[in-house]
Order: structure tokens, then C-alpha cells, then sequence
């Protein structure tokens, strides 16, 4: 059985630092065999706050993955650095690249950076990608052996219930991809909502989502703070879902996934749950 903690949206600048370490003794706690953070690592790539989340980057159990969100950008005051190099903060931190891939035996991880600085677009925060990123993904998995198939990103495929904000943009050519590609699973953050669900293309592969709240920001956004254990072993995935609460991080729910030659289905789950775009 392999174990993949999912992080995201940290937020150092608006993080409660005590919530902070309370995760880090609860990640080592469960040992897991890869963490992987989706994301907005800091308030607005300033330096003090790319220093706290280095910190806790550093402290996550290893091997981990991370990439960037919209917040690790600097802000529209900044307008030099926004526009030239908007990145660039963020890679003086982390690492030049901003589309990780990691790759273990049977299992095979591929990143996609959907922020934007800006855009012809109305709001800037939306996640975008393009069709030269979303090829770029596919070479990836497809030239390589069938692995267990992890896609992370920052911005999510699916809005929760009563939600008006968008969703990463072209959603029906990521779900394509994912199908081409039969990813198994998708990691995303940035609403700051817990969502566990399948999404794929009619008559195609269907995919887990997972879909973190934010770890440890006082950003809440009707839920507390939390985090997502992914127990996957075969054809199994198990999504235990952490919510903080009275000083600790607890186990709330457990929601399970079985894979078929369609992709994965959520057995005990209302069709409700179930989100099939259109493509
Ligand atoms: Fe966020
Ligand atoms: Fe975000």
C-alpha cells in the first residue's frame, strides 16, 4: 500500500503557525510515502513570507512535491515583477521548475503550473492552462511506462456545492487529456473547500479528485482546516479526510474509489457526487 499526503493552500502571511506545526508532528505521525502541496504557498511571494513556507516545506515529510497557486505571484502594487518576471520570487525558493514530476517504483507524478499573472481575462486569480502545457502533460505519461498515474495542480475541476467561482479553464480539453492519458488520480487546492469526487469524459476514463481545503491559513472559507490522507493500493484508493478541531487534526470521513477498465467509480457515493463533463 502506498500513502500520499495532500496539502495545499498553506498561505504563510495568513497562516496560524501553531496549526502549522500541529500538521508537520501529524504528517510525520503518519509516515506517508509522498506529500505533495497544491499550491498558494504564501499570501504575495513576499520574502518573508517565501521564507516561513521554506521552512515548512523543509519540514514535510520527504520525498514531497509542490508547486505554485495564484497567491504566489506578487500583487498588482508590484507591477514590474508581476508582469516581467512574476515567477521568479517563488523559484528563488523552490527551484526553477514550476511543473515538478516525480517518479517512484509504480508510480509516476506530473505537475501543471495553471497560475496566470495576467491575461485578457477578467480575473486574474482563475486558473488557465494551455494547449502546449496540456501536451506537455501527455508526452509525459504517455511515453512512459503505466504507472499509477497522479496529475497535480493548483486550480480545481470541480466547484462544491453553492460555489460561483470558476474552475481551471479549458476544463473539457483537461478532461480529455486525462482521459487520453488515464490519469488516476488529480490533486488540486485554491477553493479552500474539501471535495472528494470522479471526473472524466462521457464514454471515457474517469479519474479521483481530490480537492484539499487549506492546511493551515486563517483563510477559511465556510470549513476548517484540513487535509487529505490517500491510501491506494491496486485498484483500491481510500481518501481519509482530516478536519482540524479542538487543537487537533482529526479523521472525519472515509471515501472509497474502485478502478475498472473505465477508470475509477466511488461505489458507496450518490451519483451527485459523480461530475461527468460533456466532452
Ligand atoms: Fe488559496
Ligand atoms: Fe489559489
Amino acid at each position: 500500500m502506498t500513502r500520499v499526503l495532500h496539502l495545499s493552500d498553506p498561505h504563510f502571511g495568513a497562516a496560524d503557525s501553531s496549526i502549522a506545526e500541529i500538521f508537520l508532528a501529524k504528517a510525520a505521525e503518519l509516515s506517508p510515502d509522498l506529500t505533495i502541496l497544491s499550491g498558494d504557498l504564501s499570501m504575495r511571494a513576499r520574502h518573508e513570507e517565501l521564507t516561513e513556507a521554506k521552512q515548512f516545506v523543509a519540514s514535510l515529510p520527504t520525498p514531497y512535491l509542490v508547486i505554485p497557486g495564484n497567491h504566489d505571484v506578487p500583487g498588482l502594487n508590484q507591477p514590474l515583477d508581476r508582469f516581467f518576471t512574476p515567477f521568479r520570487r517563488y523559484q528563488s525558493y523552490f527551484g526553477k521548475t514550476l511543473e515538478p514530476e516525480f517518479k517512484s517504483p509504480g508510480f509516476h507524478v506530473v505537475s501543471l503550473n495553471s497560475t496566470r499573472a495576467f491575461g485578457f481575462h477578467a480575473d486574474w486569480s482563475e486558473g488557465i492552462l494551455s494547449s502546449r502545457q496540456l501536451s506537455r502533460m501527455k508526452n509525459r505519461f504517455v511515453n512512459a511506462e503505466r504507472d499509477f498515474r497522479i496529475l497535480v495542480l493548483h486550480h480545481p475541476l470541480l466547484a462544491p456545492p453553492n460555489h460561483t467561482r470558476s474552475v481551471v479553464k479549458p476544463l473539457p480539453a483537461l478532461l480529455s487529456a486525462i482521459s487520453e492519458c488515464q490519469i488516476d488520480l488529480v490533486l488540486c487546492g485554491h477553493f479552500h473547500r474539501s471535495l472528494l469526487a470522479v471526473a472524466g469524459s462521457v464514454n471515457g476514463w474517469t479519474c479521483v479528485v481530490s480537492q484539499a481545503a487549506t492546511v493551515c491559513s486563517t483563510r477559511l472559507q465556510g470549513e476548517p482546516q484540513g487535509f487529505h490522507e490517500i491510501l491506494i493500493e491496486d485498484d483500491h484508493i481510500e481518501i481519509i479526510r482530516y478536519v482540524f478541531d479542538e487543537g487537533q487534526f482529526t479523521p472525519t470521513s472515509t471515501t472509497g474509489f474502485l478502478r475498472d477498465q473505465t477508470g475509477w467509480h466511488p461505489p458507496g457515493l450518490p451519483q451527485s457526487h459523480e461530475i461527468i463533463s460533456p466532452v
